[in-house]
């Protein structure tokens, strides 16, 4: 009798303690299409802008800031990256979140007051910015204090620290989350913490942890951390696996639309057909440092242009034991980043091998991109072939559209890889990944995150 009333007691405490997740199918498949508040008709502005941003954010995931009180891994930006559309309450409000496999939380804008600064680029003609609006769900509730949830955005699981008005051992105590601030490579969000029903067709995920956010500054629309972290979209499902195919980007405004698919199939080892794999390598970590937690690091042993090997140094291939050096890969960068030291041995080899053409630097100097050339006396001409060498052997030959892109014309064109001008090593430098691969780079090909076996595939593939 005692032993059946505890069993009672355990099966409804881990219902408390679980997600609800009613019975489904165990795939569910979003639609994925690009995100671009910031369409700008002029075409050094969008090189030009995407190469800043994707630098912004390199600063960012290798520095990430530690804000005063509240803590969350995050990103900074939020133009040229991808969207998907989730819906949240009863009845469902559907919205656009960018998605970051770099960060873990998932926020929203909140109200219909949202104030966001610097949301564009022309304050006279502010984006309209999707929110959701909680007075208008029944099953939105605001995140208690106590409640293990808010520990996963406050970094202290003692929920003494987190929790000052809660009398010790308190069960009843009213207080809420505190509100989480999020600071970024560039801007910032806040709000206070939510549980609401995730709908997706078929399935219901009651109780999930998303931010309700009241400001912002630079986020024009929400993210969904995609990230390796309790808080993160495929942690509170429960996926073991997901994928997308990320679609050209074109700077246009066409609403092509590709698919991200979550799986949560738990019993299979099977490789996807045609995919390459590599595996995921473990995380460094660094007190202090609990961002570099969060991303998906993958062993590149090796970078060919033209088929000449770029005699990388090692430490800029793998993470040391503070976390420098090592390559992420990043949803929500644009440009691949590249350490300077890497960079520089990888343009030394393009330039090595397309002497015959004339540099732009002019151009160079507008988009802040580099190497440009000037082809405008030439009939054909000769790229180098990039590929990536993955360990495990996994192979990435770079379509050429996905690391030179035509500017000023039809006659200049540059490499949209980006680098700063910090020296690894120097005093206050470097730091972080050495080697940011961002989602130009992977414009139309499928990729798998198999988080179940740590392993991420991929596989050329027309997205359209
Ligand atoms: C820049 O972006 C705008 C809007 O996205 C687009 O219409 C324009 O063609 C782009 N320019 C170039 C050269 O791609
Ligand atoms: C934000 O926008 C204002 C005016 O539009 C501008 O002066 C300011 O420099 C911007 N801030 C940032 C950080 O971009
Ligand atoms: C919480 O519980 C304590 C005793 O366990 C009780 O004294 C107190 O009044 C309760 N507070 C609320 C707000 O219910
Ligand atoms: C979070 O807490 C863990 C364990 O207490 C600690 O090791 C880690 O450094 C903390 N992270 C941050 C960002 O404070
Ligand atoms: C390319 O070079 C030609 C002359 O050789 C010049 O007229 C043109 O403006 C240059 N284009 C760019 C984008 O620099």
């Amino acid at each position: 009798m005692a032993s059946s009333t505890s069993f009672l007691c355990f099966l409804s405490l881990l219902s408390l303690l679980l997600p609800s997740i009613s019975p489904s199918p165990t795939s569910i498949t979003i639609p994925l299409s690009q995100f671009n508040t910031n369409p700008s008709s002029d075409l050094y502005q969008n090189l030009t802008h995407l190469a800043s941003i994707s630098l912004a954010r390199a600063h960012h995931l290798k520095n990430p800031q530690k804000a005063p009180v509240f803590t969350t891994s995050v990103s900074s930006h939020s133009y040229g990256g991808y969207s998907i559309s989730l819906s949240f309450g009863s009845p469902p409000q559907t919205i656009p979140f960018i998605v970051d496999t770099a960060s873990n939380f998932v926020w929203f804008p909140c109200t219909t007051r949202y104030i966001c600064k610097n949301c564009s680029v022309s304050d006279s003609n502010p984006p309209i910015i999707p929110s959701f609006i909680p007075k208008l769900s029944s099953s939105v509730k605001i995140l208690g204090c106590l409640n293990p949830k808010c520990g996963w955005i406050h970094n202290n699981t003692d929920s003494q620290s987190r929790c000052p008005d809660c009398e010790p051992n308190s069960r009843n105590c009213t207080q809420i989350c505190p509100p989480y601030l999020i600071l970024y490579g560039l801007g910032s969000t806040g709000g206070i913490a939510l549980v609401e029903t995730l709908n997706f067709p078929g399935r219901k995920v009651q109780d999930f942890l998303v931010g309700c956010s009241l400001f912002s500054s630079h986020q024009p629309a929400g993210i969904a951390g995609f990230g390796r972290g309790l808080s993160s979209l495929p942690t509170q499902l429960g996926v073991k696996k997901f994928s997308y195919c990320l679609l050209s980007h074109k700077f246009d405004d066409t609403k092509k639309i590709s698919s991200l698919v979550l799986d949560s199939e738990s019993d299979s080892g099977k490789k996807t057909r045609d995919l390459s794999y590599t595996p995921l390598i473990k995380n460094p970590v660094v007190p202090g440092k609990h961002a570099f937690s969060v991303y998906y690091y993958v062993g590149l042993r090796q970078i060919t242009v033209g088929g000449h090997k770029v005699k990388i140094p090692y430490k800029y291939l793998s993470p040391d034991s503070v976390g420098n050096g090592g390559t992420i890969i990043d949803s929500g960068t644009t440009f691949t980043y590249l350490s300077s030291n890497v960079f520089e041995l990888v343009i030394k080899s393009f330039t090595g091998q397309m002497k015959n053409y004339k540099r732009a630097e002019d151009v160079e100097f507008q988009t802040g991109l580099r190497p440009c050339f000037n082809f405008s006396s030439q009939n054909s001409v000769a790229f180098p072939a990039v590929r990536f060498h993955f360990k495990g052997g996994a192979e990435m030959a770079l379509p050429l559209e996905n690391y030179f892109s035509v500017v000023g014309g039809v006659d200049a064109m540059c490499l949209t890889v980006v680098t700063d001008n910090v020296v690894e090593g120097a005093s206050g430098g470097g730091g972080g990944p050495a080697i940011i691969l961002g989602n130009y780079q992977m414009q139309n090909f499928y990729v798998e995150y198999d988080l179940r076996n740590e392993r991420l595939g991929f596989r050329p593939q027309s997205c359209k």
